[in-house]
């Protein structure tokens, strides 16, 4: 009998792929993915523990989940009821004594070990509850189902887990444990997977992911310019991105790639966190503003329309008015596509949890207002600069609020809205790249319309 199953994701991408993973590992046992929790056989939250309140909002969707477990159990049924993820890999005791009713409790490196989790909470043993947070010996990549379920043209990739870099303010080295490059021929047998249910632009995914160093069948040790040189040679793969990577790891052949790779899309995630170096240095980030400017200039030398995008965190302890200046004045120099800034907040076990010297919450606050207006001119400033112009758009999904629209992405990652032609059924231009006039734009999204066949040959 078919059974429901309902994943909720939190965080960041790495725990979107691991939610495509643990739907796949849990097909063959019957459960189909739903899109509501209320009579669902099976409830995973999928847990991020990065900034505050992380473990708050797990705990009042656990509250908001239990009633419909006990009304299930009620009308002789079963709902199992799971937390993964990071949450659970930094706080499952708290989870396991503080939510009774919780049945399953795992980490992000155990959840190929579901069917012998289900088995034990379904089975004989019935009544037990299941904490496992592990890091295991062998790796999650080998026990992977040789299916790759996927929704649309886009596909997720991880090639690389976990941090070694520790950046003071950071869990990611705690929850997702050391940092590991899958082997080279695993990641390339997934790719082909991912191509043949269709992916069309694959984002190859790492904590780190500038950090890869697989080990090639050539016996050679494959960096991610490697890696991306090998892909961008296949047929069916129409985009390449990949994404979050450090200042430190950029190797030459990364940059190069951006020159010589034409599937390699003209976009870098490259999160800076600071602009100034005494707070850089205190968050052990091991790079300057200068040298990280230096990374992009190469970028940029390499691929002159490269977008760049960033992680900015406001009010880390110590962080002065001088210091905050430092990190307008390199976002002023630089010129952000898109980027993504918060507050600092204080990590259990992290070493800056104890550090001094504290910014004031209404200080942050409008710090952070002022670094996010900037970001916003910036971005809309880069949108605007689109109108009249041409962009390579690949189509990926039904736009959410209209249905007579289509989502793309163009080559820079801006969101790319339009109208779907009169001719076209819906859907069937998902999967496609096509050429799109802009005639509007905003912070967040251009808006224009498919040239046609006529436009494009002229
Ligand atoms: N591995 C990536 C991203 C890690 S988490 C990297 O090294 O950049 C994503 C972002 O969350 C970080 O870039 C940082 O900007 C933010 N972040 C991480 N810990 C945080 C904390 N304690 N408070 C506020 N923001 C945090
Ligand atoms: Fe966290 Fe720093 Fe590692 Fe990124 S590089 S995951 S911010 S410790
Ligand atoms: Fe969050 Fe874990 Fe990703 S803490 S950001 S889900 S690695």
């Amino acid at each position: 009998m078919k059974k429901k199953l309902f994943i909720k994701t939190y965080g960041c991408q790495m725990n979107s792929y691991d939610t495509k993973r643990m739907e796949d590992i849990l097909r063959p046992l019957g459960y189909e993915s739903s899109e509501t929790y209320e009579d669902a056989d099976m409830v995973i939250l999928n847990t991020c523990h990065i900034r505050e309140k992380a473990t708050d909002k797990v705990f009042s969707d656990l509250g908001r989940i239990r009633p419909h477990k006990i009304k299930k159990e009620k009308a002789g049924g079963q709902m199992l009821l799971a937390v993964a993820g990071c949450v659970a890999q930094a706080e499952g005791d708290v989870i396991l004594s503080r939510a009774r009713y919780v049945d399953m409790v795992f980490g992000p490196q155990t959840y190929h070990q579901l069917p012998e989790m289900v088995a034990k909470i379904t089975g004989a043993y019935g009544a037990e509850r299941i904490i496992n947070t592990d890091f295991p010996v062998e790796e999650k990549f080998d026990h992977l189902p040789e299916e790759n379920a996927l929704e649309g043209p886009s596909a997720f990739l991880s090639i690389q887990e976990g941090c070694d870099k520790f950046c003071t303010f950071c869990v990611v080295p705690y929850t997702r444990g050391s940092e590991y490059s899958r082997p080279v021929e695993g990641v390339l047998a997934e790719a082909r997977r991912l191509i043949a249910a269709g992916a069309k632009d694959i984002t190859l995914l790492g904590q780190n992911v500038n950090a890869f160093h697989g080990e090639g069948s050539d016996g050679k040790t494959w960096g991610l310019g490697r890696l991306l040189q090998e892909l961008n040679g296949w047929d069916g793969v129409e985009r390449l991105r990949y994404t979050t990577s450090h200042p430190c790891d950029v190797q030459d052949d990364l940059i190069t790639a951006h020159r010589d790779l034409e599937k390699v899309m003209p976009y870098l995630h490259l999160p800076v966190q600071s602009g100034s170096d005494k707070i850089l240095k205190a968050m052990n980030r091991k790079h300057t503003a200068q040298s990280y400017l230096d990374v992009l200039s190469k970028f940029r030398d390499a691929r002159p329309d490269i977008a760049f995008s960033s992680d900015f965190i406001i009010g880390f302890p110590g962080e002065t008015d001088e210091d905050f200046e430092a990190t307008m004045e390199l976002v002023e120099k630089v010129g952000y596509g898109s980027a993504y800034s918060f507050k600092y907040s204080a990590r259990p076990g992290t070493p800056a949890a104890n550090m001094q010297n504290l910014v004031r919450e209404d200080i942050k606050d409008s710090r952070l207002q002022q670094l996010q207006a900037l970001l916003t001119q910036q971005a809309l400033t880069i949108n605007q600069s689109f109108i009249g112009k041409t962009v390579s758009v690949l189509f990926d999904r039904p736009h959410s609020l209209e249905s007579n629209k289509l989502h793309g992405r163009t080559q820079y990652n801006q969101a790319v809205h339009v109208e779907l032609p009169s001719a076209a059924p819906p859907r069937s231009l998902e999967g496609q790249v096509l050429d799109v006039t802009v005639t509007r734009a905003g912070q967040m999204a251009l808006h224009g319309n498919i040239q046609t066949a006529q436009e494009n040959a002229a």
